[in-house]
C-alpha cells in the first residue's frame, strides 16, 4: 500500500510496537463501523435498540480505548529502544508528523463528540428506555403506548430538564443496568417511585397548575354481571377546578396544587397508602395540621417520610402507565361497541376468563377464545350460530385486555398498580378524605360527597337527568 508522503512514516511510528498496532486497528475498525451504523441510523434504516447500544456505547468505547493505546505504545517502544520520546521540531519529518498528529486529533475530537452527543441522545430515547431491557420495561412500555402521553418521551417525566438531574439519573441508570444483568431487580417494580422528580419540574413543564379546568361533566357506563349485561350509567359533575395566581381564587380538586397552597403529608408506609399527618399552609401563612384519628404522630415518622409536598403524581400516579381493572376494562369495551352486549352473560363470562389462573400467559391467550366458543356452543348453539362474528370479536377483545394488563414475568396482575384518581377500594382520595383526619380544634378534612362531585345519577339504568339534558 502507498501512502502520501509523511503518512507511511507516521503509521510506521504508530505501529512500531504491537500495542500501537492494536490501537490503530481498534480505532480504524470501530471508526468505520461507527460511521456505517450511524449512517444507517440517520437514513432511518436501523431501529434495533441493541444495535443502537453497539453504535453509540460500545464502538465509541472501543475507539477511545484504541486511541489510548497509541501513546502507551509510544512510551513502550521508547523504553524498548532505551531512549526517551524525543520530539525534534527542526526535523521536517518530525514537523510533518506533528501536523498529522494535530489533524488526527481534531478528527478524533469530532468523532468522539458526535459519538458522545448521539450516545446521550440514544440513552434518552424511548427505544432505549422502553425496549432494551425488554422484560423489565415491557408492561410500562405497553401501557404507555396506549396512553394520552404516548407522544411524550419517557425522559420528560422521568428525568426532566437540567444537568444535575441528568447526571444523577445516568448514574442511577448504571446500577439499574447491573440489576438487570445480574437479575436482581424487583418484580414488580415497587411503587410509588420514591426518587421520581417532583412534578413541578416535569408535569408542570407542560401543564400549568394555575390553569382553571372548571367542572367536568362525566358519564360513566357500566354493565351488570347478569344474562342481559344490563347497562347502567353514573352521571356526575366533577369539580376539577384549579386556578389561583392570575386566574382567581383556587377551588375544587386542583386546589391542592395551586400556587398559593402547600399541602404536605406523612405516610406510615412505603406505599404512601396510610396517611397519618397532613398539613395545609394557606396563602395568609396560616397552617392547619390534621392527624389520623386526632392521634399524635411521632417526630421520627415525620422525619422519615420527609413530609412530602403533595403534587400532581400523588393523584395522577398513573398518567401514562395505565392499567385496567377487569371490570373497568370490560365496561369500556362494551361502551365503545368492541364487545357486543347482546351476547348473553358476556360480562360475567369475561370476568371469569380474565381472572382465572392459567399456567402461563400464552396458555391464557390461547384458552380465552376457545373457552368463549365452547361456552356459547354448548349453552346456546343458536346464539352461537347467529352471532359467530361477535363471539370471535369478543375472544380477541378479551385476549387483548389480558395481554395488556397481565405480565407474569414481572408479577404484574390485576390491581398491582392501582390508580389514586378516585376512591375505589377506599384508596386514592379517601387516603385523606375519609373523615378520619382531624385537626387540634376538631376540624375534619371534608369527606362529604359534594366536596368533589355532584352525583346526578348513580348506576341507574336510564338516568332521567340525561333525558332532561338531551331533550330538545
Ligand atoms: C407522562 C409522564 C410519564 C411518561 C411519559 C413516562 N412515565 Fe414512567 N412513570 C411516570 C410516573 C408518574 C410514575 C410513578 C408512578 C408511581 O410512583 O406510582 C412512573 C413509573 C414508571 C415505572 C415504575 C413502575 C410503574 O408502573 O409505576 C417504570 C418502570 C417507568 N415509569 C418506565 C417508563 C418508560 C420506559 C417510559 C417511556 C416508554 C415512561 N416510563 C414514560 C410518568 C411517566
Ligand atoms: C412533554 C409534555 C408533557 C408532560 C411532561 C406531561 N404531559 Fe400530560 N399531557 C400532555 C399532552 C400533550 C396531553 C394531551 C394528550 C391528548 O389529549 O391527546 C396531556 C394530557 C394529560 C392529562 C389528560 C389525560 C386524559 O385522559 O385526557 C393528564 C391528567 C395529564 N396530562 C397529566 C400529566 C401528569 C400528571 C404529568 C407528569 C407526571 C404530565 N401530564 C406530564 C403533555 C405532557
Ligand atoms: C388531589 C388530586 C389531584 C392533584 C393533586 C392533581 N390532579 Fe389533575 N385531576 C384530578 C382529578 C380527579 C381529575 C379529573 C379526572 C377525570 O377526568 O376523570 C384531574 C384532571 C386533570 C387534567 C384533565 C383536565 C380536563 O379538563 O380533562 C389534567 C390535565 C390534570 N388533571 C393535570 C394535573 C396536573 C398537571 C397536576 C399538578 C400540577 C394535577 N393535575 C394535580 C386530581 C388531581
Ligand atoms: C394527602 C392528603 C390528601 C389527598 C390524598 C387528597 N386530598 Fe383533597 N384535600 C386535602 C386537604 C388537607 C384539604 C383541605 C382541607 C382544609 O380546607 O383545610 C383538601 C381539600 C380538597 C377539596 C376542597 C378544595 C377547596 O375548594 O377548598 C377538594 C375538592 C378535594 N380536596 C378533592 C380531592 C380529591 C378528588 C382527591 C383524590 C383525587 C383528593 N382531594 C386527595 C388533602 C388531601
Ligand atoms: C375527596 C373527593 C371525593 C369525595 C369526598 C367523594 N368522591 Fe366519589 N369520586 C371522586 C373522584 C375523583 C372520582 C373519580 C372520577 C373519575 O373516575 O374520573 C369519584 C367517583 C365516584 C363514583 C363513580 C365510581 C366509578 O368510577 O364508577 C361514585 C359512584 C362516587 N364517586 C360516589 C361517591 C359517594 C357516594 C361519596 C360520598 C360518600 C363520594 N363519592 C365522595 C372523588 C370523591
Amino acid at each position: 500500500m502507498r501512502f502520501p508522503a509523511g503518512w507511511s512514516g507516521f503509521l510506521r511510528v504508530l505501529t512500531a510496537h504491537p500495542v500501537g498496532f492494536l490501537g490503530v486497528l481498534l480505532t480504524t475498525v470501530s471508526f468505520v463501523l461507527f460511521a456505517g451504523l450511524f449512517g444507517l441510523e440517520l437514513l432511518g434504516l436501523q431501529r434495533n435498540p441493541y444495535v443502537g447500544i453497539l453504535t453509540f456505547l460500545v464502538l465509541p468505547g472501543v475507539f477511545l480505548f484504541g486511541l489510548a493505546l497509541i501513546p502507551i505504545a509510544r512510551v513502550l517502544q521508547a523504553r524498548r529502544e532505551r531512549r526517551g520520546v524525543v520530539v525534534d521540531l527542526t526535523e521536517s519529518e518530525q514537523q510533518r508528523r506533528v501536523v498529522l498528529f494535530l489533524l488526527l486529533t481534531i478528527v478524533n475530537l469530532v468523532v468522539l463528540s458526535v459519538a458522545a452527543y448521539q450516545g446521550v441522545h440514544f440513552t434518552d430515547s424511548n427505544r432505549f428506555c422502553g425496549e432494551v431491557c425488554h422484560t423489565v420495561m415491557e408492561p410500562e412500555f405497553a401501557a404507555y403506548q396506549r396512553s394520552p402521553h404516548s407522544r411524550v418521551p419517557c425522559v420528560s417525566c422521568h428525568i426532566g430538564p437540567g444537568a444535575d438531574f441528568f447526571v444523577r439519573y445516568k448514574i442511577n441508570g448504571i446500577s439499574q443496568v447491573f440489576a438487570v444483568l445480574f437479575d436482581t431487580y424487583s418484580r414488580p417494580i415497587p411503587t410509588p417511585v420514591h426518587n421520581l422528580r417532583p412534578a413541578r419540574e416535569t408535569c408542570e413543564q407542560c401543564h400549568w397548575p394555575e390553569k382553571f379546568h372548571g367542572d367536568k361533566f362525566l358519564v360513566k357506563t357500566l354493565y351488570d354481571e347478569d344474562e342481559a349485561n344490563t347497562e347502567r350509567k353514573t352521571v356526575m359533575i366533577l369539580k376539577v377546578g384549579g386556578g389561583g395566581a392570575e386566574s382567581g381564587y383556587p377551588s375544587g380538586i386542583h386546589w391542592h396544587t395551586s400556587v398559593e397552597n402547600r399541602v404536605r403529608y406523612a405516610a406510615a408506609d412505603e406505599k404512601r397508602e396510610e396517611i397519618v399527618w397532613v398539613e395545609v399552609e394557606r396563602p395568609d401563612g396560616g397552617k392547619t395540621v390534621y392527624t389520623k384519628g386526632g392521634r399524635e404522630v411521632p417526630d421520627s415518622l415525620l422525619a422519615r417520610s420527609q413530609k412530602r409536598l403533595l403534587d400532581c403524581i400523588d393523584c395522577h400516579n398513573r398518567p401514562t402507565h395505565i392499567y385496567d381493572s377487569p371490570e373497568r376494562g370490560l365496561d369500556r369495551a362494551f361502551a365503545s361497541g368492541r364487545l357486543d352486549a347482546r351476547l348473553p352473560g358476556l360480562k360475567s363470562l369475561g370476568l371469569d376468563l380474565l381472572t382465572r389462573e392459567y399456567p402461563s400467559k400464552e396458555a391464557a391467550l390461547a384458552a380465552i377464545p376457545m373457552e368463549l366458543d365452547r361456552h356459547y356452543l354448548e349453552s346456546d348453539p343458536e346464539t352461537f350460530d347467529a352471532m359467530r362474528a361477535s363471539v370471535r370479536k369478543a375472544g380477541e377483545e378479551i385476549q387483548n385486555l389480558y395481554a395488556a394488563n397481565i405480565f407474569p414475568s414481572m408479577n404484574i396482575t390485576w390491581n398491582t398498580y392501582p390508580s389514586h384518581l378516585g376512591h375505589e377500594e377506599n384508596s386514592g382520595c379517601f387516603r385523606c378524605h375519609s373523615g378520619e383526619h382531624v385537626s387540634e380544634d376538631g376540624q375534619e378534612i371534608d369527606s362529604s360527597c359534594e366536596t368533589c362531585h355532584s352525583l346526578l345519577a348513580v348506576e341507574e339504568e336510564d338516568p332521567a337527568v340525561l333525558h332532561t339534558l338531551l331533550a330538545e
